[in-house]
């Protein structure tokens, strides 16, 4: 599976099956977290064999069968939420191409004392659910090209091709509020550029959304067809 594949593949998926994880799965998203908290300066850890996390009543969400999870932390700083969704994002379509199920979680998790570590001015800003779901969950209801980007008929193929990527994007109560924008060539530079902005938001996550979505278009767009304003 390809991790275009992969965005076209994933839902969030709150159900999930008693089936451990195997050792050799585990190994890969280990890599992978090791190479981001290095890259990224993040402190994301995953824990296994740990039910008490997404147990219990809580409000939003309704999961069961949940013993494994990302925890995502970092060092506090105005960009830690966009690089939290931009990194999660890259180990939700990982884990979808080892076959496995994820979800966003900003509020329907607890912290269980002794189960992650947190380093001098690091944060919690989310956890990311994951293991075998019962289902492979269902596609969201989506706005529409235009509403959250300038694409039509005279940007570029691969733009469009990235938007429609950030319109499968998981977002906080799939609340999609950002705006893309093709800007053509500026400056006399010889790659286009692309701005990406949250837009207001009224239950917060928007900064986690955007870092989200811009992964999303990344994969789809191709890094080398333009580069962020
Ligand atoms: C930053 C973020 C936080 C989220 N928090 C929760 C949560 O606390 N509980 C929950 O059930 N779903 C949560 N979600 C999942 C969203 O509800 C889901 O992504 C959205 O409805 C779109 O559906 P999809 O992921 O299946 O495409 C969160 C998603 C994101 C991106």
């Amino acid at each position: 599976m390809t991790l275009l594949e992969a965005i076209e593949a994933r839902h969030s998926v709150r159900k999930y099956k008693d089936e451990p994880i195997p050792e050799e799965v585990l190994a890969v998203l280990r890599a992978e977290i090791d190479e981001i908290n290095q890259a990224a300066g993040l402190h994301v850890q995953l824990v296994t064999d740990e039910p008490k996390s997404f147990s219990g009543l809580m409000a939003y969400g309704a999961f069961s069968g949940v013993t494994s999870y990302l925890v995502m932390a970092g060092k506090k700083s105005d960009d830690l939420e966009e690089r939290i969704g931009y990194y999660g994002e890259q180990l939700v379509l990982l884990a979808q191409t080892l076959g496995l199920n994820t979800c966003w979680a900003g509020a329907s998790y607890k912290k269980i004392p002794g189960t992650y570590v947190l380093e001098e001015d690091e944060k919690i800003g989310c956890y990311i659910a994951l293991g075998y779901g019962l289902t492979q969950g269902n596609s969201h209801k989506s706005k529409a090209r235009g509403d959250v980007s300038n694409a039509s008929d005279l940007t570029p193929a691969w733009f469009n091709k990235g938007i429609d990527a950030v319109l499968l994007a998981p977002t906080a109560v799939n609340q999609q509020k950002f705006y893309f924008e093709y800007l053509g060539k500026k400056d006399g530079g010889n790659v286009p550029k692309v701005s990406a902005k949250h837009t207001f938001s009224m239950i917060g996550y928007a900064k986690m959304d955007l870092g989200i979505a811009k992964c999303h278009f990344e994969v789809a767009a191709g890094k080398e067809n333009f580069e962020w304003a």
